[in-house]
């Protein structure tokens, strides 16, 4: 599978790597290619291109940059390399305000979700949220006693949520499917609750599992 990835940080990069581990054809689109030099000497298999160039290469993309920066980031990738696409969504909206007591702050409300300003911007895409709520490095096959962490997902297209949860087992995940885009509004605050160990108590190696009867 070709996957385009419109990011230069560390989601991007860890992404990009693991998507290139399972056999995948990979290109990181970026502002900046400079940025991504010294990472693609260590991944000679992956390409750099522009954000535009990223997502007319992807058969499937992956959003992984600054939740502010999300929706002009998808009009430079461009609406004609976008459509019909399953984009993985990365991205938390988290404000420029520092956190309080390790508390995170969001531009979003709870009654409105990031992800949701994105599909309405771009309703032809298929959006599908994952990986926003666990830190980058343990992102790709991550190792727990307690088992396969569950990865929280949704988004408007069934087909899209399935291919993305073939994409999660292969990258060491259990899916739990919520349902449409509007669950963002409680995917995406997960990622405050994650880093709050994190600020606190410089815990960071933590995931969520849901357990069942
Ligand atoms: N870091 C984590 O462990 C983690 C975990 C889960 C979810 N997330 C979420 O995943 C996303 C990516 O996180 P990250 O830490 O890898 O990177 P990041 O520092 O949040 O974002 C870097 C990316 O954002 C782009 N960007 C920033 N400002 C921009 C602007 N004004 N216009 C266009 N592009 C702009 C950069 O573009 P250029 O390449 O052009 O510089 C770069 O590709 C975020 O939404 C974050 O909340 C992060």
């Amino acid at each position: 599978m070709n996957v385009g990835i419109l990011g230069s940080g560390d989601v991007a990069k860890t992404l990009g790597a693991g998507f290139l581990k399972h056999g995948h054809a990979v290109i990181l689109g970026t502002r900046a290619v400079e940025k991504l030099v010294k990472w693609q000497s260590k991944h000679p298999g992956a390409k750099i291109g522009s954000f535009a160039e990223a997502a007319a290469f992807g058969e499937v993309l992956v959003l992984a940059v600054k939740g502010e920066a999300a929706l002009d980031v998808l009009r430079l990738a461009g609406s004609r390399a976008l459509a019909g696409k399953v984009v993985l969504d990365t991205t938390n909206p988290i404000a420029a305000a520092p956190p309080v007591n390790g508390v995170l702050k969001f531009f979003t409300s709870l009654d409105e979700s990031l992800m949701e300003r994105l599909q309405m911007a771009n309703p032809d895409v298929r959006f599908v949220k994952a990986f926003n709520s666990v830190g980058n490095a343990r992102m790709v096959n991550p190792q727990y006693a307690g088992g396969r962490p569950t990865m929280f997902i949704c988004g408007n297209d069934a087909a899209a949520k399935q291919s993305v949860g073939g994409m999660l087992d292969q990258f060491g995940w259990e899916t739990l499917d919520l349902g449409s885009v509007e669950a963002a509004r409680a995917i995406e605050p997960l990622c405050i609750l994650w880093c709050i160990p994190g600020f606190l108590r410089n815990e960071w190696t933590h995931a969520f599992k849901v357990l069942h009867t």
